[in-house]
């Protein structure tokens, strides 16, 4: 089996999606090995519990440096042979020791159409910017915050009168369907990364560029 750990620091709906696609065999055969989360209180750990997936959940303040408890993390992932990491809402820069054993292998979901407003709070920062098309990109991790190769799009109008509440639920939704998508190509060997260079091939990627 493809094994991926999905890496998340809060609600968790993507988590849950994923949950959800490899229980009903959408994900392409991919199954959850482990939980990543760096917030013993957060949500998405209690929705692991209830999905009876393991969890390694850990207090960035216990550590000494962040390259301490992430050669923690790859050790646990490397035990678990995992695959692939898939970030979902993981809030955390993350260092080269697992940038670069994971390089080809680690992949993102950003709430908007990248290089276009990344970091935090990109849904807040398209509404402030008053831009009339958003989206949802999936990539690469590379060193930088939301560079790396992109794998997927799909854009989202915005509507006079969008709220914040009613635009994050547009990209909630988007997120649900792409995310399992991308993952389901990944596990099926469809997916390659050359240098900054991403071909898929096989997969239906029209609604996704
Ligand atoms: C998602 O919308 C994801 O795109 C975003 O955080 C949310 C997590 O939601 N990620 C980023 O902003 C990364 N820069 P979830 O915990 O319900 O999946």
């Amino acid at each position: 089996t493809f094994r991926i750990a999905v890496f998340a620091s809060g609600e968790g709906s993507n988590f849950q999606a994923l949950a959800e696609a490899a229980n009903t065999d959408t994900l392409g055969g991919a199954k959850i090995a482990l939980l990543v989360c760096d917030k013993p209180s957060a949500p998405v750990v209690r929705r692991a519990e209830q999905l009876g997936i393991p969890a390694y959940v850990f207090k960035p303040k216990d550590y000494d440096s962040r390259e301490a408890y992430e050669r923690e993390i790859v050790m646990r992932l490397e035990e678990l042979q995992v695959d692939l990491i898939v970030l979902a809402g993981y809030m955390r820069l993350l260092t080269p020791v697992i940038v670069h054993q994971y390089r080809g292998r680690l992949i993102n979901i950003h709430p908007s159409l990248l290089p276009a407003f990344p970091g935090k709070d990109a849904i807040g920062q398209a509404l402030a910017y008053g831009v009339k098309l958003s989206g949802v990109t999936v990539h690469f991790v590379d060193e930088g915050m939301d560079t790396g190769p992109i794998i997927a799009q799909r854009a989202i109008d915005i509507v006079s009168g969008e709220t914040a509440e009613s635009f994050a639920q547009a990209v909630h939704g988007i997120e649900r369907e792409l995310y399992p998508t991308v993952v389901s190509w990944f596990a099926q060997g469809f997916v390659r990364l050359e240098g900054r260079e991403v071909t898929v091939t096989q997969a239906d990627t029209k609604d996704y560029r």
